[in-house]
């Protein structure tokens, strides 16, 4: 059964050139963007021979792929009882190279077929950016799965999954295959291709029909179901000269690391992001993308905003009163967890003791990721609790941290708002009664401290204490 919600779009543009008979040699050449992943089975019960057959295969079908960095990038694994690896997305950027070491690979000959696991692996070690994957440039991601018996164990979930991940995988099953089975592992049943035999033949007859989908299929892809722990991040951005344009690139990429691991749409994720130095200054709202290309696309735009000054203090108050707001995208009206991640290089240029006490009462949950210059003791007021200040000793580290981060920010919510009530009596007399609830102070009395501090010089002008 076909998936609701699930869109796919097969061109049929080039079976329609393919049959005018003067046709360009380079039509016969996409040049679409793709990353594809073979995984072949390497088991015993396959034989050599077919094993043998199937190498052929892949290795006509590469022939008719333009490979390349910037074009199509293939990777080939093997698998039985487990997986083997041939070869991953980035690891040979030309065709020459992909097609020789296709040529190299060796039968497994193992004794089992898990083709359930082998589709897990292939999904957590191939389908990633640091193997090459450049799903999060908006490429399509496509799975070829080559086998010849039913699997030994469940593929159900995995293939589930697959199809989640808007990995479009196509299956190439012989004899002892179930059609079943491979059209469930398929992205759509269309893709579910069966010869009679893994030979030369019958595998000849299925290139052309193979080919086009694979050249030509682009999938939309599916967001994971809707996460059940939505929050809404801000980040505050350094923009000052303690950053500097040096510099910059790695605060950038730090971003870029962490927005990539969060699960952004408007549903679930929303993030907006400032700058500051001596002035704050709004680079996008919560509700300014909905998707995650976009907002990376915007990253990849960001510039240092420059300046000496460091009013960490006035650019705290810019996010409360701009970012933190429903008309710019915030859920805090449906309790959607608030977060405000602030990175400062420097100390500050202004005062941080009001900014600290609206955070206190704001429902943020605040962050404080320091570098290089930046003082701890100023950060320790501002963040929620001293858990959620980060010191990085310089802007390399930031790499590490993206991922050190990630939990804390897509776990952490902060408890209710701490009530502030005053109690008035009559003929100018005035008892003020100040109660915290201390289940989520913790250790953040000092701020709490600070806050009282802070109402007291308030209130001086207005009362006599007694
Ligand atoms: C595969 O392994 C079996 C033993 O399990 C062996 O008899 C057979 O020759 C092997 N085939 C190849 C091609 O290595």
């Amino acid at each position: 059964m076909r998936e609701s919600g699930v869109l796919l779009v097969v061109a049929v543009f080039c079976l329609m050139l393919s049959a005018i008979h003067q046709v360009d040699a380079q039509v016969d050449v996409e040049v679409n963007k793709r990353d594809i992943v073979f995984l072949v089975d390497g088991s015993s019960d396959l034989g050599s021979a077919s094993f043998n057959a199937i190498r052929d295969f892949i290795t006509k079908v590469v022939n008719k792929l333009e490979i390349g960095p910037d074009l199509i990038q293939v990777a080939l694994a093997q698998y039985g009882q487990d997986v083997k690896s041939e070869f991953y997305l980035n690891t040979y950027t030309t065709r020459k190279y992909v097609v020789a070491q296709v040529k190299k690979m060796k039968f497994l000959n193992s004794t089992s077929l898990n083709t359930g696991a082998a589709l897990k692996y292939v999904q957590k070690n191939f389908f990633t950016g640091s193997t090459g994957s450049r799903v999060l440039e908006g490429i399509p991601q496509l799975l070829v799965l080559i086998t010849g018996a039913i699997s030994k164990d469940d593929i159900h979930q995995v293939s589930q999954e697959l199809k989640q991940g808007g990995i479009l995988t196509f299956t190439l099953g012989a004899k002892r295959t179930v059609p079943s089975e491979l059209q469930e592992i398929a992205f759509d049943p269309s893709l579910a291709f069966q010869v009679d035999e893994f030979k030369p033949q019958p595998l000849q007859g299925v290139l052309p029909r193979f080919l086009t989908p694979l050249k030509t299929l682009t999938g939309t892809v599916v967001e994971a179901p809707v996460p059940a722990n939505p929050r809404d991040i801000v980040f505050l951005l350094d923009g000052s000269v303690n950053v500097g344009s040096a510099n910059f690139p790695l605060v950038r990429d730090f971003l870029i690391n962490v927005i990539n691991n969060l699960g952004v749409n408007s549903e679930s994720t929303r993030v907006g992001l400032a700058q500051f130095s001596d002035t704050p200054r709004t680079e996008f709202n919560l509700n300014s993308f909905t998707t995650k290309p976009e907002l990376l696309n915007r990253m990849a735009q960001l510039r240092l905003q420059g300046g000496n000054a460091l009013n960490i203090g006035s650019a705290i108050q810019h996010v409360l009163q701009n970012h933190f707001t429903s008309s710019a995208g915030s859920r805090i009206k449906e309790n959607i967890p608030q977060l405000l991640v602030v990175l400062a290089a420097g100390k500050s240029t202004d005062n941080i003791q009001s900014a600290a006490i609206q955070l206190i009462n704001s429902g943020v949950l605040t962050f404080c990721i320091g570098v290089g210059g930046a003082d701890k003791e100023e950060l320790q007021r501002i963040a929620f609790n001293r858990q959620l200040v980060f010191e990085m000793d310089d802007f390399s580290s930031l790499f590490q941290l993206s991922q050190e981060i990630l939990t804390p920010l897509t776990t952490y919510h902060r408890g209710p708002v701490t009530e502030v009530t005053a109690t008035t009596a009559p003929e100018g007399k005035k008892d003020i009664e100040i109660m915290f609830d201390t289940t989520y102070i913790a250790d953040r009395f000092s701020l709490v401290c600070d806050f009282l501090i802070g109402l007291i010089e308030g209130l001086k002008g207005l009362f006599t204490f007694v």
